[in-house]
């Protein structure tokens, strides 16, 4: 999950999967965002963003900012929280607060690169997205 401000100071949240560890000195972390995605143009404005990663029991808040905004509707409050003045999913296995360090225009997308500079750990199971489902891993054997 990755999470905006808006002008008015409104929390925006967008569902993503092309999300990677970079670097760990410093620590780096980057999304792949459509251009095309009201995300896009808040994270380049704002030069911030906060990236969550959720667990199984979380499914809900994907669902709902995998939607387009206009026919998402409100998030419940008690699923946000705030890192360091970025707002993030509460509850979250991890959660994070991102400068952007470096944006590259990659096709249609852009890799946003940001360097954390907030991070709380909470713990759960990873929510996973295969097969169009969201699910979880199960144990190998
Ligand atoms: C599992 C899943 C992963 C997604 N990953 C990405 C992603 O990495 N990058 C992206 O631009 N959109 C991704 N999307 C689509 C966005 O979540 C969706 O277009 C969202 O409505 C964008 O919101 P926004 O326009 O408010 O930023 C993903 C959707 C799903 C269901």
């Amino acid at each position: 999950m990755i999470t905006t401000v808006e002008p008015g100071g409104a929390v925006h949240g967008m569902t993503a999967s092309s999300v990677t560890s970079v670097s760990l000195d410093p620590p780096l972390v980057l999304v792949v965002i459509g251009e095309e995605r009201q995300s896009h143009v808040l994270i380049e404005t704002t030069g911030r963003f906060g990236m969550s990663i959720l667990e199984t029991g979380q499914t809900d808040i994907a669902k709902h900012f995998a939607t387009p905004p206009e026919s998402r509707g409100e998030i419940n409050a008690r699923h946000i929280t705030t890192l360091s003045g970025t707002p993030v999913i509460a509850n979250a296995i991890a959660a994070m607060d991102c400068r952007v360090t470096a944006a590259h225009e990659a096709g249609d997308h852009t890799v946003f690169i940001g360097e954390v500079e907030a991070i709380a750990v909470g713990a759960g199971e990873p929510l996973v997205w295969f097969q169009r489902q969201f699910g979880g891993f199960t144990e190998g054997r």
